[in-house]
């Protein structure tokens, strides 16, 4: 079986289908997976859990400071620990994507996680090895010189079906108009932020998944892959 040599970085928006694809893609090339996306919810958490107000940098900064964080790489079932407990479902739940955002733009926080999410990929490089990484600016700023950067695209409508399919299947409550509305907030934050803004990397290869399956979007992953050389 062929394998990754090196980072994959794929970043965009929510609801393209980046976490699906790419810890499939991580799974069919023996590479390890890193969710940056489930790094900043589970900070968030703990920003809720102290009952900090998510829109005061200080505050939210001293907190994710002090927070506890344990990140698994494991494709088929990446686990994430906050302070010792496993906050894998928690951080998915609407409180934590309502304040994701405010917690996610304070430069401090950014700061904090793109220096651990350094040295994860650093350390799963060395076995020797590849990484899937899916974010907002892995291609941008945490791992700019990536074998290979991906930027996925889909329509907002298009998004929203997919965050709300998700939601139904793993059990809470799925709301197409305000799920549309959530990710359309999202997208505006995400990208308006003063630090590391959500955007395209000048070299990273633009693929809309509007009208695309998960194995069309793999498909067409496994040939950049394979054209750039990473495979082993
Ligand atoms: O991918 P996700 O929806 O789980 O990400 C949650 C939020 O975290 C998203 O709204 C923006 C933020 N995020 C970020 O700012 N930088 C990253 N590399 C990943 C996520």
């Amino acid at each position: 079986h062929a394998r990754l040599l090196g980072v994959v970085a794929l970043d965009g928006p929510s609801g393209t289908g980046k976490s699906t694809v790419s810890r499939k893609l991580a799974f069919a090339l023996g590479a390890t997976y890193l969710d940056t996306g489930a790094m900043y919810r589970a900070v968030t958490l703990a920003v809720l859990r102290a009952e900090v107000d998510p829109s005061d940098p200080a505050a939210v900064a001293g907190v994710v400071r002090a927070a506890r964080l344990t990140v698994g790489t494991d494709p088929e079932g990446p686990e994430i620990f906050l302070d010792g407990s496993d906050v894998g479902r928690e951080i998915r739940g609407p409180e934590v994507t309502g304040a994701v955002s405010a917690v996610s733009a304070v430069a401090e926080v950014r700061e904090q996680l793109v220096a651990h999410q350094r040295k994860l990929i650093g350390e799963a490089l060395v076995s020797p090895g590849g990484m899937v990484v899916e974010g907002r600016d892995i291609g941008t700023v945490v791992a700019p010189d990536a074998g290979l950067k991906v930027y996925l695209t889909a329509s907002a409508h298009a998004r929203a079906q997919r965050r709300t399919a998700q939601d139904v299947s793993e059990g809470r409550a799925g709301d197409l108009d305000r799920t549309h509305a959530d990710v359309q907030r999202r997208d505006a934050l995400d990208s308006g932020r003063k630090v590391a803004p959500l955007r395209k990397a000048d070299d990273a290869v633009e693929l809309d998944t509007t009208d695309l399956g998960v194995v069309e979007v793999l498909t067409q992953l496994r040939k950049h892959v394979e054209c750039r050389g990473l495979l082993v």
